[in-house]
């Protein structure tokens, strides 16, 4: 069963209602959105493995411990997930970037992809895929199928506000992956909007209506 972290640091929720607030122009939204992915990159990687390494001060020898084993891909979901992807970088800088683009078709309700372009080695990667807004989990979902049939198996997937709905059809769907979310919020409304929300991300982060 998936993990479902929420991650409720006072300055992260400083900051998101920031982001909540209509009155936030785009620059500063996007300023905001980058902090707070580099907040939460710093929970994301808690439990990344570590091992022991000899190095030597210039005092003497020792034992330290540093980031062992796999390495990371951070994937966001087009668009607004590219909105996150400079604040993971901040905190994990090695890592390499995929980018995934789907849609619905409207009629038959099948995720269409458009873009999908991933690290070579994926499978041998920890991939931490990003979408701000979580809504009915219908996008997070299909694009965590797309990077298993291209053989990831170490997904975690991070946004910053997610409704009860796309909470539960993430971790039914897919139950091996661990979510990290800041804020999960009331509900989804008619129209497809998380309420309260911050309206469109990726509208309020490019600046477009
Ligand atoms: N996508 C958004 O950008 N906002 C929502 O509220 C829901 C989906």
């Amino acid at each position: 069963m998936s993990k479902v972290t929420q991650v409720s640091h006072p300055l992260i929720l400083h900051k998101l209602a920031y982001v909540r607030d209509k009155n936030t122009g785009s620059k500063y939204f996007r300023e905001l959105v980058e902090e707070i992915s580099m907040l939460m990159a710093y929970e994301v990687t808690r439990n990344f493995d570590t091992e022991e390494v000899e190095i030597e001060t210039p005092i003497c020898k020792t034992k330290c411990k540093m980031l062992a084993g796999k390495k990371t891909a951070i994937v966001p979901i087009l668009r607004a997930g590219l909105g996150m992807v400079d604040g993971m970088l901040r905190i994990i800088p090695a890592a390499k970037v995929g980018h995934i683009g789907l849609y619905r078709d409207e009629k038959t309700l099948q995720p269409v992809e458009y873009f999908c372009k991933l690290p070579q080695d994926i499978a041998e990667r920890d991939v931490i895929v990003v979408d701000p807004m979580l809504a009915t989990g219908g996008s997070a979902a299909d694009a965590i199928t797309m990077l298993k049939k291209r053989g990831a198996i170490n997904i975690r997937l991070v946004c910053l506000i997610g409704s009860p709905e796309g909470i539960k059809y993430i971790t039914e769907a897919h139950p091996d992956v661990d979510v990290y979310i800041a804020s999960i919020d009331e509900k989804l409304n008619e129209n497809g909007y998380i309420v309260p929300g911050l309206g469109d991300a990726g509208d309020r982060l490019f600046g477009t209506k």
